[in-house]
């Protein structure tokens, strides 16, 4: 696995990583968390990928559990948490990045994951309603506290990070490093235009999620919605749309020949793709089964193969 610099700073995180988003108690319990997490690492992931609000704090919780049983050296691994969206109803405890809000929930976080820090902690959505100022001096106060290491943003716009980057500087606080937006071959407008001024102005790092579009992306919908798939579970039904979308999925068999031509699958060939744009520092995965694991991070090994002509190739299926 290649180690990538996240952004300008001097912490490196391998190609690929592993999230916990909708799979870590819903569809994977301690047992499984272990086994994934260890797949992942002898695979070569150093960064593991959370939130606060994944199954409402239990993914911070088993992800918790699932360290202290590896018993890895804390030096050894990233883990993050995002807050935004809070746990609790009050007026001040949701859809917000406010002062009050952000220093009280990185402490709820570290208590779930039995951490006294964690290494990336992100702003998991811009807030309009608080001014970046006092966000950008809260995350400064959590870093110099210690509680987190780096902070970044999540689905912010441009014009956002840029603010924030340019409050940071002129009080000397600490800058956000790191973007965490969804790309994949169906979601790119974003990360390949909109945020292509941070990547080459500020050298801002990206953590990417939804890889494989929520599994699209591997094929696994193309005959109909497979049982105990993700476009299975009724919480997620608002995905069924774009799982089973036709158009999508003419376009999710043809990426299956240019794979099949490769000996790869559609998922390596996905998640692959990312890996050749150098503006992505990690991709984070997902998975539901261990198997997974394995398959999606053989993909670094697929990157040598997507010559000039594949690319071309893949780019006429997707453009
Ligand atoms: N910042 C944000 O707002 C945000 C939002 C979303 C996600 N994220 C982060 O990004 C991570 C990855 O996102 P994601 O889970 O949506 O990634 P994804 O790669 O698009 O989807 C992962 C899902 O696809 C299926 N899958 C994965 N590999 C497969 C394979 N080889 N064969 C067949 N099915 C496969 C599994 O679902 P089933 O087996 O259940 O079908 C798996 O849970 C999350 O865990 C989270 O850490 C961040």
């Amino acid at each position: 696995m290649e180690y990538r610099h996240l952004g300008r700073s001097g912490v490196r995180v391998g190609e690929l990583s592993l999230g916990s988003w909708v799979t870590f108690h819903n569809q994977v319990n301690l047992d499984a968390a272990v086994e994934m997490m260890s797949a992942a690492r002898e695979a070569g992931v150093n960064f593991f990928d959370n939130a606060e609000i994944y199954a409402k704090g239990e993914s911070e919780k088993l992800m918790g559990t699932a360290l202290k049983k590896l018993g890895w050296r804390r030096s050894s691994y990233l883990i993050s948490t995002k807050l935004f969206w809070g746990l609790n109803d009050g007026v001040n405890e949701k859809n917000t990045l406010n002062r009050k809000y952000l220093l009280e929930a990185i402490d709820g976080s570290l208590k779930r994951l039995e951490l006294d820090h964690v290494d990336l902690i992100y702003c998991h959505r811009p807030d309009p309603n608080t001014p970046v100022e006092e966000t950008v001096w809260a995350m400064h106060t959590i870093i110099e506290s210690g509680k987190a290491i780096y902070w970044g943003t999540s689905e912010w716009p441009a014009a956002d990070i840029v603010a924030a980057i340019e409050v940071a500087e002129r009080h000397h606080l600490h800058k956000p490093v790191m973007e965490q937006p969804q790309y994949n071959m169906f979601h790119r407008e974003r990360f390949e235009v909109e945020y292509e001024r941070l990547f080459r102005e500020y050298g801002y790092g990206s953590t990417t999620w939804s890889p494989l579009a929520s599994g699209l992306l591997t094929g696994k919908y193309n005959d109909g919605v497979p049982e105990g798939s993700r476009g299975s579970l009724p919480q997620y039904s608002r995905l069924l749309e774009k799982l089973t979308d036709r158009v999508l999925l003419e376009k999710v068999n043809k990426l299956t020949e240019i794979a099949d031509d490769l000996g790869a699958t559609t998922a390596q060939l996905a998640i692959a793709w990312l890996l050749k744009n150098p503006n992505v520092s990690t991709v984070i995965t997902g998975a539901s089964r261990v198997e997974q694991v394995h398959q999606n991070m053989k993909a670094v090994d697929i990157v040598e193969k997507l010559t000039p002509d594949v690319m071309e190739a893949i780019e006429k299926v997707i453009a």
